[in-house]
């Protein structure tokens, strides 16, 4: 089997691995991921690495370098996903250096620096909105408050982490020292349709937007649907369908690198008779500049209490996650475009990433590459039709080998 068909093998066999049967999601910690993390050890160690899970379940491969004492160049992705997801986003940027990792150990190869594969645990933060809690936790920048959070089920994180037998009070204990980092490198599915319209299998990214999300709840008034007449009315969803809109329209300025999408959006205590007293909506919006982000923020923040004060509803926020834009380092860049050269014999386009990754963590400790795989189905992600070729990805796990082999902790 090549590499490429290979990866692919196994990214339907842990696409198994799924919290609900007939779709793919996997939140943190249920016993699908937890069976997911068990099927990536049990690879990493058939690969030639020493697996360990750290302490909010991530899994850690490690594979020593010729000199002992090197540092350590970091290579990985998540194996969480969203609800009802695409089976490559994260899954790739896992398999394909573990992929690497058994290429070396067959030839009986060792790199100049130790490597170390990362199997993230939660990413996506589907269960408990918590956005790269494991990369936070990883440099040492766990939030102990998100312990409290609780999933739909209301399950705490703590009560979650107990029952995967991990203890909460140690969750800290998954720092890494950052001294000991080269840097980190994430290999990921596009999940957007530029290599695919370019024709070309891998590219390089450039750098990665920033994010902002915000929990927004509208109070209205709950009444009967019959009998209370409509200027009367303060109708919660109908004001939160105005602010989404006001979203969609403040982020659709034509040329500018912003994006708004109202994710969800709850109805507390919907009826089919009764006018809506309260909505919960999320709000997500990435930019790939921190100005652009900001401004975006304030006018759609002050849109939104116009329409609020237009229709008499309260109307609150809270901002649950933001991560600044990130540049990849250009030594990476560089480095990961001369791998794809030799490995596809083609050029590598660069380009940004309008999603978000565990590299946008790292980049607070060292130096982030990130290599992006063609994405087929149009470019379509966080969506089932997700896809990527067993040529492609052939193509990462050498071009991957290529700037492995090539890595150099000292500057080109
Ligand atoms: C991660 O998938 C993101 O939301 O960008
Ligand atoms: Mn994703
Ligand atoms: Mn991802």
């Amino acid at each position: 089997m090549t590499f490429g068909a290979a990866i692919l093998d196994r990214v339907a066999r842990l696409g198994r691995h799924s919290d609900s049967p007939g779709h793919y999601t996997r939140t943190y910690l249920t016993p699908a991921h937890r069976a997911a993390a068990r099927e990536i050890a049990q690879w990493m160690e058939e690969a030639g690495m020493r697996a360990r899970l750290d302490a909010v379940g991530s899994v850690i491969g490690r594979y020593e370098g010729a000199e002992p004492g090197a540092k350590t160049l970091l290579v990985g992705s998540h194996f969480d996903s969203v609800r009802n997801g695409g089976k490559y986003d994260g899954v790739l940027g896992i398999l394909v250096p573990i992929a690497c990792v058994a290429e070396l150990s067959r030839r009986g190869e060792r790199l100049a620096v130790a490597l170390e594969v990362a199997a993230f645990s939660d990413e996506e933060g589907a269960r408990f909105h918590t956005s790269f809690l494991a990369s936070r936790a990883f440099i040492g920048r766990f939030d102990p408050a998100a312990l409290e959070r609780r999933d739909a089920d209301g399950v705490s994180l703590a009560e979650a982490m107990r029952a995967a037998g991990l203890d909460p009070a140690k969750a800290a204990a998954a720092r890494v020292d950052p001294a000991t980092l080269a840097a980190y490198v994430e290999v990921h599915i596009e999940q957007g349709p530029v290599l695919l319209d370019s024709g070309h299998a891998l590219g390089v990214v450039t750098s990665i937007a920033a994010g902002l999300r915000h929990t927004v709840r509208v109070r209205g008034e709950a009444g009967h649907a019959g009998t209370v007449p409509m200027p009367r009315r303060h109708d919660a969803l109908a004001a939160a369908a105005e602010m989404v809109l006001a979203i969609e329209k403040r982020c659709s300025v034509p040329g500018n690198a912003l994006v708004g999408t109202v994710g969800i959006l709850k109805v507390k205590d919907g009826s089919s008779n009764v006018i809506p007293g309260e909505v919960e909506f999320t709000v997500d919006m990435r930019a790939s500049d921190g100005r652009t982000h900001l401004a975006a923020q304030e006018d759609v923040f002050a849109e939104c209490a116009a329409i609020a004060r237009r229709r008499g509803v309260a109307l609150d926020h809270t901002k649950t996650h933001e991560v600044k834009a990130v540049p990849c380092a250009p030594r990476l860049q560089d480095a990961i475009a001369r791998a794809i050269g030799r490995a596809t014999g083609g050029e590598a386009p660069r380009l940004p990433s309008g999603a978000g990754h565990d590299a946008m963590v790292l980049a607070e400790v060292t130096d982030v590459g990130m290599m992006f795989v063609r994405c087929g189905a149009g470019g379509v992600s966080h969506n089932p039709a997700e896809t990527v070729s067993a040529q492609d990805a052939d193509a990462a796990v050498r071009a991957l080998l290529e700037f492995l082999r090539n890595f150099s902790t000292t500057p080109a």
